[in-house]
């Protein structure tokens, strides 16, 4: 097993200052448990609003509040210490007004104890990113795919085969980079484009359905596990079947307990304690 490379938290900085060096290991994470179990082999975790779907059971992002994203980012800091912890700003808690944003961003970080914030967007986000970085928060960006308006923008579909389209990704990503974020996901951008932009910027991109030049890589943990199994994106590998894993023992439990074979003596508590044994 792989212990992590970080003897403390890991810092904004230090994802920062990995651009074009070892890949910048990230996952999903929206629970302590897991979150504990994830810590010492990422870089970063992501607090994502896909929590929305894979937690909650909503069919897009746009229905997790700013009290959900606080609740599991506070979790999750709360669970680990080695992982940069980065939590998503829900849809509509921070497109309005950068000042808007500000609020919710520094709500996030008091409440939370996380290292930063990510947001979506390109072009349209890159004042608001500014106003962010000059006071003090760090920010990671969000171009290519943006679940959080993915019904205007045609679905979860591949971005950036159109000349066109490219043109305005290679632009969303250089505004937000030239703004101060400390790193920008790319999701599920064509490979070339994603080569082409990590090359280009000087700030880390994050990949996930991008290309492995990226100089890091995301998933979901729960597509990555298998835990979450309603559809499964393209660019997802699967490296473990928690799903299954979870239905056989829930199947033996309920066979055992309508047997009267659970619980047996060993898990009932006895008049008496035995001498030196706990309960
Ligand atoms: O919300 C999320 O999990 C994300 C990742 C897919 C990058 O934004």
């Amino acid at each position: 097993m792989r212990a992590s490379i970080h003897s403390r938290r890991a810092s904004v900085c230090d994802i920062f200052k990995r651009k074009g060096g070892a890949p910048i290991v990230c996952l999903t994470a929206y629970t302590a448990p897991v979150a504990k179990i994830l810590d010492s082999h990422v870089d970063l975790l992501l607090v994502g609003d896909s929590l929305a779907m894979v937690i909650y059971g909503m069919d897009s992002t746009r229905g997790v509040s700013l009290d959900m994203m606080i609740n599991h980012g506070a979790a999750v800091v709360r669970a680990t210490t080695r992982a940069c912890v980065v939590v998503d700003l829900p849809y509509r808690s921070y497109e309005q007004s950068p000042a808007a944003a500000f609020e919710t961003a520094s709500k996030v970080m008091a409440e939370t104890g996380c290292d930063a914030v990510k947001l979506e967007g390109g072009v349209v986000m890159a004042d608001t990113v500014r106003f962010l970085v000059e006071r003090g928060i760090a920010v990671m960006g969000h171009v290519g795919l943006l679940p959080q308006s993915v019904k205007a923008s045609g679905g979860y579909r591949v971005h950036g085969r159109k000349p066109e389209e490219a043109a305005r990704i290679r632009a969303d990503a250089r505004a937000i980079a030239d703004a101060g974020a400390f790193s920008i996901v790319l999701e599920n951008v064509v490979e070339p484009l994603a080569r082409a932009l990590t090359a280009d910027l000087a700030v880390p991109t994050i990949g996930i359905g991008a290309s492995p030049a990226c100089d890091g890589q995301i998933l979901v943990t729960d597509d990555m596990v298998g835990g979450f199994t309603d559809f499964t994106p393209h660019f997802v590998k699967r490296y473990a079947h928690v799903a299954g894993e979870i239905e056989r023992a829930a199947a033996a439990y309920a066979v055992d307990v309508r047997a009267r074979r659970f619980p047996g003596p060993e898990h009932c508590a006895a008049v008496a304690s035995k001498k030196g044994r706990a309960a």
